[in-house]
């Protein structure tokens, strides 16, 4: 996606948006209106998931679009087995490392279960404490018809979001289990009717997570906001993955949608069992690795 063309004027009272700025005045930080531009475009928007400083800023330099500080923090890095039990208070700091790494993407903080559903007012109340401490630039919630409320009164915050519908796994024990969303008539029907709700509500894109590639064309041809595909098929305008799984990092079963463009897992261990040979035999440390 090309972050170049935009009337863009220099940061007010300097700050970030400044050092963000090409020598010729071009910002080089990708913004939710470059979502809108590239599905006009047809330009591919590229997102991958990230919870630390360093794959932030490998992704960052790798071209990728948004970075999404995902609630699945709760199963890749907490270790919990689904990610209902991730708080704020454990997904602040790790999106604050993201956003301090990406200098060109655009960070997107996502809001855990538990922390909006209630009402409005929790929700813009949840989302502002996510742009003040973290330096995100968007925040995602999950929810058809049934966010749209929250999502108006996020964005009449001033804050962008990012919509999720289809299978929103925050829902998995209502939903029954991890179950592909929009099937049939009447599913494809909610899934319109839940994109068209968040669109109206405001969101500046929406993924759509583990839907027959069928519906989520039709509802990327219905909305003027961009579609991110999660095992959505290849007609959205954007992809998104889940880095350890897109890695090779994730243990145990990998989803269908998800193609694996490193094993850095089986590196890894293999790295570790070098090391651990190397020490037990005296190769490391080596005369090199030694001060005199
Ligand atoms: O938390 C996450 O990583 C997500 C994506 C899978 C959409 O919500």
């Amino acid at each position: 996606m090309a972050a170049s063309e935009s009337g863009e004027v220099a940061a007010p009272y300097g700050g970030a948006t400044a050092a963000a700025t090409a020598p010729g005045g071009a910002p080089k930080r990708v913004r939710t209106r470059h979502f809108l531009q590239a599905k006009r475009d047809g330009h591919p928007i590229v997102g991958l998931t990230s919870y630390d400083f360093l794959s932030a800023q490998i992704f960052d330099r790798a071209g990728i679009d948004f970075l999404l500080v995902g609630d699945s923090a709760g199963n890749t890095v907490f270790g919990y087995d689904s990610t209902l039990p991730v708080t704020v208070d454990e997904l602040i700091p790790l999106t604050r490392a993201v956003a301090r790494a990406a200098k060109r993407a655009l960070v997107v903080a996502d809001l855990p279960f538990g922390s909006y559903e209630t009402n409005p007012r929790e929700a813009v109340h949840t989302a502002i404490r996510f742009m003040k401490e973290t330096g995100a630039h968007a925040v995602k919630l999950e929810g058809g018809e049934r966010s749209a409320e929250q999502i108006r009164h996020i964005v009449e915050a001033g804050i962008p979001v990012m919509a999720h519908i289809g299978f929103t796994p925050q829902s998995e024990h209502g939903l029954g289990g991890h179950v592909i969303q929009g099937r049939g008539e009447a599913g494809a029907e909610q899934l319109l009717r839940d994109a068209r709700a968040v669109e109206a509500a405001g969101a500046f894109a929406v993924v759509l997570e583990m839907v027959p590639s069928a519906a989520a064309k039709a509802v990327t041809e219905a909305l003027s906001i961009p579609t991110i595909s999660v095992g959505a098929g290849p007609d959205c305008d954007g992809q998104l993955l889940v880095w350890t799984d897109w890695a090779g990092f994730t243990t145990g079963r990998i989803p269908r949608f998800v193609k694996q463009y490193a094993q850095i897992g089986q590196a890894l261990e293999a790295a570790a069992i070098a090391f651990r040979e190397d020490v037990e035999s005296g190769a490391y440390p080596a005369p090199e690795h030694e001060y005199e």
